[in-house]
């Protein structure tokens, strides 16, 4: 059977590797020659843990390769997934562009019946749609039918998570389309969830905003205990030991980021609101993200007055760890928050710099170290939650910069440990720990209108 996957980023690529993993003919079609011409020399254009290795294996031995070349793939092809990207549209809406250019040119290329499976997350009714365009631009009585696979991998996870995935959901209107969906899964030996388009394309979005619900929820508790004076990280392991509630995404922060959660809450919210009806759970969870946001930044604010010329040092940009990608990450809006506040910034990231400076090119400093980033500065910031960040040693912190203050996002240390330093310790929903700032600092007149 030949495989044609569209679209190479995180789900298309990682998705056409685990198919040539488990023995499958795939061939990725991407319209980008930059990205094409990397992974035809065995290299992956993104960071994903074991990705490299699998693209490697599985170029060299034939069951994967990569073409720009759409007009030949779809040629052959029995089955095509299409993992091209569903943005958010300015209205919050879904943009499907991509999707139906990638079916314009499957119409018009494909040359025996073949099976579409929309993997992208796509809004409920979508894969109807796309059934019916294909069938009104095939040629030739070729018979095409669509089904829904959606994706539920993590970047920073995504091997693993396609390899051994908690579920498969084939969304699917015919047997001889489950037939061939359950043919090429059984290799993964997963649970694999049966059911119509509608009810797949809607455990995406129901499963998606449900997990960003979760953040939003332990946020505000955060909120709640900084005002009570309660700890969120206990709270959270006290809750956690419930298995109707779990102890995963329970973690207080600065919120979600990342190319999914935004954009599917916006989208569902949006779908919803088309239909006359409001998803009011959605709606909170997409506003307390919103302000969750730029909390830290407040808090600095509050803490300095101004933050003019000052030098802060951040540590991570990505949206989370184990990603180089920077869709959503909180760390770009606050980063121009402090730049028009006229401060000088200096950021360290693992693996995500590259793609900042894409963004950020020149307005700040890119540090090759977490030591060369906090050096004299003023304070710091804690974004992303990387393991050498929360490995740090809290003395060095002490030992490099001009003040220690330091705004952690991500709940990064314990505050058992931090209580025995001297720095000014700020976290999320958990006691802020001013071991000596106010006293020393004043003195020295660090603060120009500040507290
Ligand atoms: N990233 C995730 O963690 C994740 C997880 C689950 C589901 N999803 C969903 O999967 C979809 C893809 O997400 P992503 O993050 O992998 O996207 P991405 O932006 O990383 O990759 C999309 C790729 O599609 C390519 N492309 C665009 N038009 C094309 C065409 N006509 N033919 C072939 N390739 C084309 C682009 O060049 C790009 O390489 C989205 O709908 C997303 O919501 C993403």
């Amino acid at each position: 059977m030949d495989i044609v996957v569209a679209g190479t980023g995180y789900v298309g690529l990682v998705t056409g590797a685990c198919l040539a993993e488990v023995g499958h003919k795939v061939i990725c079609v991407d319209v980008d020659e930059k990205k094409i011409g990397i992974m035809k020399k065995g290299i992956s254009p993104i960071y994903e843990p074991g990705l490299s290795d699998l693209l490697e294996k599985n170029y060299a031995n034939g069951n994967l390769d990569f073409t720009t070349d759409y007009e030949e793939a779809y040629r052959k092809a029995d089955v095509v997934f299409i993992g091209v990207g569903t943005p958010e549209r300015s209205d919050g809406s879904a943009n499907l562009d991509y999707v139906f250019s990638v079916c314009g040119q499957i119409a018009k290329n494909i040359t025996k019946d073949c099976l579409v499976v929309v993997k992208s997350t796509v809004p409920i009714g979508t894969n109807d749609r796309v059934e019916e365009f294909l069938r009104e631009n095939v040629e030739n009585n070729i018979q095409v039918e669509v089904a829904s696979n959606p994706e539920f991998l993590a970047q920073g996870t995504a091997v693993k998570d396609t390899l051994y995935a908690s579920r498969i959901v084939i969304g699917v209107e015919s047997e001889n389309a489950k037939n061939i969906l359950m043919n090429i899964y059984k290799r993964f030996n997963q649970p694999i969830v049966v059911t119509n388009r509608r009810s797949a394309e809607m455990i995406k979005y129901a499963s998606n905003d449900f997990l960003a619900l979760k953040i939003s929820f332990i946020n505000e508790m955060a909120n709640v205990c900084e005002i009570v004076g309660a700890d969120i990280e206990d709270v959270a392991k006290g809750m956690s030991y419930d298995s109707r509630i779990g102890n995963k995404f329970l973690n207080a922060g600065i919120g979600y980021g990342g190319s999914c959660f935004p954009k599917d809450t916006k989208a569902l919210h949006w779908l919803a609101n088309d239909h006359g009806y409001e998803v009011k759970t959605i709606k909170a969870t997409i506003e307390v993200n919103e302000n969750q946001k730029y909390k830290l930044f407040r808090k600095a604010k509050e803490f300095f007055g101004s933050l003019k010329n000052k030098r802060v040092a951040i540590l991570g940009l990505t949206f989370k760890p184990g990603t180089d990608d920077l869709r959503e990450a909180p760390s770009i809006p606050n980063i121009r928050r402090m730049l028009d506040e006229g401060a000088k910034i200096i950021a360290y990231d693992p693996v995500g710099e590259n793609n900042f400076k894409k963004i950020y090119p020149d307005e700040i400093t890119y540090a090759e170290s977490i030591e060369e980033s906090i050096k004299d500065a003023d304070m710091v910031f804690i974004f992303t939650e990387w393991e050498e960040v929360k490995n740090i040693d809290i003395d060095i912190f002490i030992k490099e910069m001009k003040t220690p203050i330091i705004f952690d996002g991500r709940n990064c240390f314990d505050l058992n440990d931090i209580c025995e330093k001297s720095v000014y310790y700020y976290s999320i929903g958990r006691k802020t720990i001013n071991n000596f700032i106010k006293k020393n600092l004043m003195k020295k007149n660090f603060f120009e209108g500040g507290n």
